[in-house]
């Protein structure tokens, strides 16, 4: 069986949460495309090309650990507007996507540019505040030194670069349902994004 979800959304709406759930209930594979980027735009912080970082990605460096601090997702967001960088990326992402037995993929652009086709769509997203919020809970947990609005200059300032972009920027597809997590628990935006889709696959 082949059947692709696209689930789209801004930084820290909850789209990774809702993913993986997503994924494990309906025992589909998932890929976090974000973390496509994240490689790349660490490979350009040892002062690699971003364009023959994205060429010469392999599936394992997707593995590496130090992907998701704030530095690498700025330089994530920097080298995601670059169109070669974008076109390198595509056939990995849908090869995913079209795999036997199912598979989640959450970005930017799935909905839109990679799998215009997916069976279902979500966009997901939360007001700036309360994304930001959630992101300097979890890297105050981790032990890093951030202040509020830091955190909230940093959300607003990928948002801007994600949505301005002219290669496939961050908006939600013509038939994405829209989730808005800003005052839902996290289960009840995984309760709310598996009735979305399974009122697809009825
Ligand atoms: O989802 P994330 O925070 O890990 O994504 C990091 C950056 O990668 C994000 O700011 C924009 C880019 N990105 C993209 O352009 N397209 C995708 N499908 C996924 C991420």
């Amino acid at each position: 069986m082949r059947f692709t979800i696209a689930i789209d959304g801004p930084a820290a709406a909850g789209k990774g949460t809702i993913s993986k759930a997503v994924a494990a209930h309906f025992g589909f594979a998932h890929l976090d495309t974000g973390l496509l980027y994240r490689a790349v735009g660490a490979r350009t912080l040892d002062g690699t090309d971003a364009v023959a970082a994205a060429r010469a990605l392999q599936a394992g460096d997707i593995e590496a650990e130090n992907l998701r601090t704030a530095e690498v997702a700025q330089a994530a967001s920097k080298v995601a507007v670059i169109p070669e960088v974008r076109a390198a990326l595509v056939d990995f992402q849908r090869a995913f996507a079209r795999r036997a037995g199912g598979a989640v993929l959450d970005g930017r652009d799935i909905g839109t540019v990679i799998c215009p086709e997916a069976e279902a769509k979500l966009f997901v997203t939360a007001s700036a505040e309360v994304r930001a919020e959630r992101r300097f809970l979890e890297l105050e947990a981790k032990g890093a030194e951030v202040t509020r609005a830091q955190v909230l200059a940093d959300v607003k300032e990928r948002d801007a670069r994600d949505m301005d972009r002219s290669e496939a920027p961050l908006k939600p597809a013509g038939d994405a349902v829209l989730i808005d997590t800003s005052a839902l628990s996290i289960d009840e935006a995984v309760a709310k994004a598996i009735a979305t889709i399974e009122a697809r696959i009825a």
